[in-house]
């Protein structure tokens, strides 16, 4: 791992686009949208409450065997209860935004919009109004991944009546909340839906089929994306006036060998089939990345299958898809090494679809892999990569951070030592590259249910205790740190 960490060092310290001084010093404008990040199944809790339907995270959990020490989202951080604690620390932060998301089942317990809680309305509308009062701007997630289990039932994003179903979800929360609510974003991670989800099968529904479920899924999610977008368009845009987009989630990648051709290509590819898989077809041109045709279309019969596994749009659907962001929002964790992948003739393994990554060199788990530094410069590359392929879009970071053990209480210097770099190359795009960036929303305000994880670990900026029924919340260093950053607009000399 030492010798891996100086030849990475090594490598690509020369490298004269990037070659600047370790810490850059300086500041973004004063409409820098600084905030924290947090979703619904991991700190709401109530997941029953005042008729709340089951999500498919509910029946996940409550399933034996499959979180971590049988840990579920039941009470999580109790913010169904405990919102007005969360608004106080966000107040302390001095943040100016607060990203959040709804839960479907807690406004439409059955997933249809017939089966309105208003209960579930009211919470939201506590929430958001607590936040306007702060001068705080929600941003707001529509879809993080708790889906009403009734729509699960019907086979969730593989089904294509998603779309419909989706839309009058979002039609609904656009309508009741759009007054207040100005920076939506339809879905968080459609890369982790439908990849983790559906061809890893790790995350719910667990369906292991890499390969045609996920691009099948995907396909899905792209048109539910784009018809929320045209729907806000045409029917609240004019009186409302907000942004509308998606939050989509990538590592960089860099090639093992610069100096090695196929490398560099599978570095490109491995993030044309994470990022580029959803921002392609939106940012770019209404269709998949040629990388992925190539991939999982045309070349499948290397895999003895003769069908391409790719679905297609035609003409009209590539229109309609693309251009549905009217910003673009990341999310983004860590740096890792890719290489070229031969794919295994004889077998029927996807492996190769997306190019074995290897070596990470950071880690979002900093304190499981202690050896791994955080490569902060991955950030920087991949909002230049944005820039550059994208056309130059206003972009958010939506999450960015990195998690500790949730034993370890308040002491995190881990964390501080992940922000400050991360924070720092984030500067540099801005400063130095001229990348756009707007905002940066850390991932996350609390410690909270972190899937699969369950509360072992936590990428909170606060500490809770969740063995008392309370749920305490106490600042972590980093929360200070955070603080610090935020008031002084970045890091002045
Ligand atoms: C991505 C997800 O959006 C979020 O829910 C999760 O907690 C973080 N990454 C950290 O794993």
């Amino acid at each position: 791992v030492l010798l891996m960490k100086i030849f990475v060092w090594e490598k690509f310290s020369h490298q004269s686009k990037f070659q600047t001084k370790f810490y850059h010093y300086g500041t973004f404008p004063d409409d820098f949208q600084w905030g924290v990040s947090s979703s619904s199944y991991q700190v709401e809790g109530g997941w029953d409450a005042d008729g709340k339907g089951p999500s498919m995270w509910d029946t996940f959990t409550h399933t034996p065997g499959t979180v971590l020490n049988g840990d579920t989202g039941d009470v999580a951080c109790d913010s169904y209860n405990r919102f007005e604690e969360d608004l106080y620390m966000l107040r302390a932060l001095k943040v100016k935004a607060y990203r959040l998301s709804l839960s479907w089942p807690r406004l439409f317990p059955n997933g249809y919009r017939a089966s309105l809680n208003m209960k579930g309305v009211d919470y939201y509308n506590r929430l958001i109004d607590g936040l306007i009062a702060y001068n705080i701007t929600p941003m707001v997630t529509l879809y993080h991944w708790d889906l009403p289990q009734t729509l699960q039932d019907i086979n969730g994003w593989d089904n294509v009546d998603m779309i419909d179903i989706f839309n009058d979800y979002c039609d609904f929360c656009f309508q009741t909340f759009g007054d207040r609510v100005k920076f939506w974003m339809t879905f968080n991670e459609p890369y982790a839906i439908a990849w983790v989800g559906y061809g890893l099968g790790e995350l719910p529904p667990n369906v292991k089929s890499p390969g045609d479920a996920p691009y099948r899924v995907a396909h899905n999610l792209l048109k539910a994306h784009a018809k929320a977008y045209h729907t806000y368009d045409e029917k609240y845009r004019k009186t409302q006036q907000g942004l509308v987009s998606i939050s989509v989630s990538s590592e960089w990648f860099e090639p093992l060998d610069v100096n090695i051709p196929r490398e560099v290509a599978a570095a490109d590819r491995a993030l044309q089939f994470q990022l580029g898989w959803f921002a392609h077809p939106i940012f770019k041109n209404g269709d998949y990345p040629d990388a992925m045709k190539w991939q999982v279309g045309n070349k499948s019969e290397l895999q003895g299958l003769a069908e391409s596994r790719l679905p297609t749009f035609t003409e009209e659907e590539k229109a309609y898809i693309h251009g549905t962001a009217d910003v673009f929002c990341l999310n983004s964790y860590t740096t890792r090494m890719a290489r070229h992948v031969i794919p295994r003739l004889s077998t029927q393994s996807y492996e190769y679809d997306q190019d074995l990554t290897v070596q990470d060199v950071s880690d979002s788990h900093a304190t499981a892999k202690k050896e791994l530094r955080a490569a902060a410069w991955g950030l920087r590359r991949l909002l230049n990569w944005i820039k550059e392929e994208y056309g130059n879009p206003e972009i958010y970071i939506t999450e960015n951070g990195v998690s500790t053990d949730t034993s370890k209480t308040v002491d995190d210097p881990d964390r501080i030592f992940f922000l400050k770099t991360y924070i720092d190359e984030a500067l540099k795009a801005h400063n130095l590259d001229e990348v756009r960036l707007k905002g940066y929303t850390a991932w996350s305000l609390l410690d909270s249910f972190e899937w699969l994880s369950g509360y072992s670990v936590g990428f909170g900026l606060h500490h809770i205790d969740f063995t008392h029924p309370d749920r305490p919340r106490t600042p972590k260093r980093s929360a200070h740190l955070y603080h610090q950053i935020i008031r002084q607009n970045g890091f002045p000399l």
